[in-house]
């Protein structure tokens, strides 16, 4: 008996004392392992007579529970500290400043990209997408430009050798022009977007590589003018390039999907070798760049696109986005923008913490 109650109480001492989870093991092991002291114990029970075993069950039964429950409050609280531990240590302050040199950068093109999105947003304008592989009905058709229009000619296409399901030819979209059809056809009028993307034509030189990017626009709805299309353009480039001096001039042109169509210039001085856009193109030391064509949205395309014309008016622009990235970044190369050299991104990349806002400034610089 008293023999069971110092072993117990030296066995209570050690797991109190343990250490470490392969410490309380051994322990374990020690006092209810199979060969272990209360195992044993244990056993005698069976050759006892029924009195003796009445009287010494309580004891070894009471010793086992003991050490069990010890063992098993004693590996909780191991396993607590353990987990404390490996918390503590692993712990990482998020408020240090990064001490990796940062890897990789935004690219000018996809920095002007956000630009245009935050200043047309702010216009009231939604980004709207469609596909880089189209048909020809919502690339040339549906914008007025039917099988024998010669603008097709101009457009120096990418055909694929398939046609599609329903018969139609398919291709790499020209230019954005096709999400204006999609955007009426989807979502009918009144529409304001922006579409920004990928456009491929097959031609290659300093200015001119067989994909690029532009951006469309569209406004569509009761009332609108010449007027509108000159404002806002106005207001967007006086946010992108960050300065008032902006004057643009509207020259009249031809597309077959605006009537009537306009050209827009933009007034520009040269320094050091590079465009500066500002100022009246026609001043001293001034000169008039194209930046891009619009003009009022033509009947036609309207009705190709489900609106009533007599109902809807609207206007449209394309502007080229790596052109405008390169004047106002001064880049004078445009086939570098694809070569995915590191050293120019190094160069010319912007940080990826530097989101453009209308408040912080859209003319983030690398
Ligand atoms: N889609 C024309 C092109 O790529 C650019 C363009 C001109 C777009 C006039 C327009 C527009 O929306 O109204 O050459």
């Amino acid at each position: 008996m008293t023999d069971i109650t110092s072993q117990t109480e030296a066995a209570l001492a050690a797991i109190a004392a343990a250490t470490s989870l392969d410490a309380l093991e051994a322990e374990r092991l020690e006092a209810l392992g199979k060969k272990g002291w209360v195992s044993l114990a244990l056993k005698t029970l069976g050759g006892m007579s029924p009195e003796e075993r009445t009287a010494a069950a309580p004891a070894i039964q009471s010793a086992r529970a003991a050490i069990a429950d010890a063992l098993e409050a004693k590996k909780a609280a191991l396993e607590a500290a353990a987990l404390e531990e490996q918390l503590a240590r692993e712990t990482i302050d998020l408020t240090l400043p990064a001490v990796a040199a940062p890897k990789g950068s935004v690219h000018p093109v996809s920095q002007v990209m956000d630009e245009l999105a935050e200043i047309f947003a702010d216009l009231g304008f939604a980004v709207a997408t469609g596909p880089e592989i189209e048909d020809d009905w919502h690339n040339f058709t549906a914008l007025n430009m039917d099988e024998t229009h010669p603008a097709r000619a101009m457009h120096d296409t990418f055909y694929f050798p398939d046609k599609s399901a329903d018969g139609k030819d398919i291709l790499l979209r020209t230019h954005t022009s096709p999400v204006q059809i999609r955007s009426m056809l989807e979502q009918g009028a009144p529409i304001r977007i922006i579409a920004p993307g990928r456009v491929y034509r097959s031609d290659s030189d300093a200015t001119h590589t067989p994909m690029f990017h532009q951006v469309e626009g569209l406004v569509i709805d009761k009332d609108i003018h010449l007027g509108h299309l000159k404002w806002t353009l106005e207001t967007f480039f006086k946010a992108f390039f960050e300065r008032e001096d902006i004057v643009l001039r509207l020259r009249p042109s031809y597309f077959p999907f605006t009537e009537p169509s306009v050209e827009v210039d933009v007034g520009y001085s040269t320094e050091g070798g590079r465009r500066v856009v500002g100022g009246h193109g026609d001043a001293p030391g001034h000169a008039w760049m194209e930046i891009g064509g619009s003009g009022m949205v033509n009947a036609r395309v309207l009705e190709f696109a489900g609106l009533e014309p007599g109902e809807w008016q609207g206007f449209a622009f394309g502007l080229g986005i790596d052109r405008i990235a390169m004047l106002k970044y001064g880049m004078n190369d445009l086939r570098a923008f694809f070569d995915g050299d590191p050293r120019w991104l190094a160069h010319y990349g912007f940080s990826p913490f530097d989101q453009p806002t209308l408040s912080a400034g859209v003319g983030a610089k690398a």
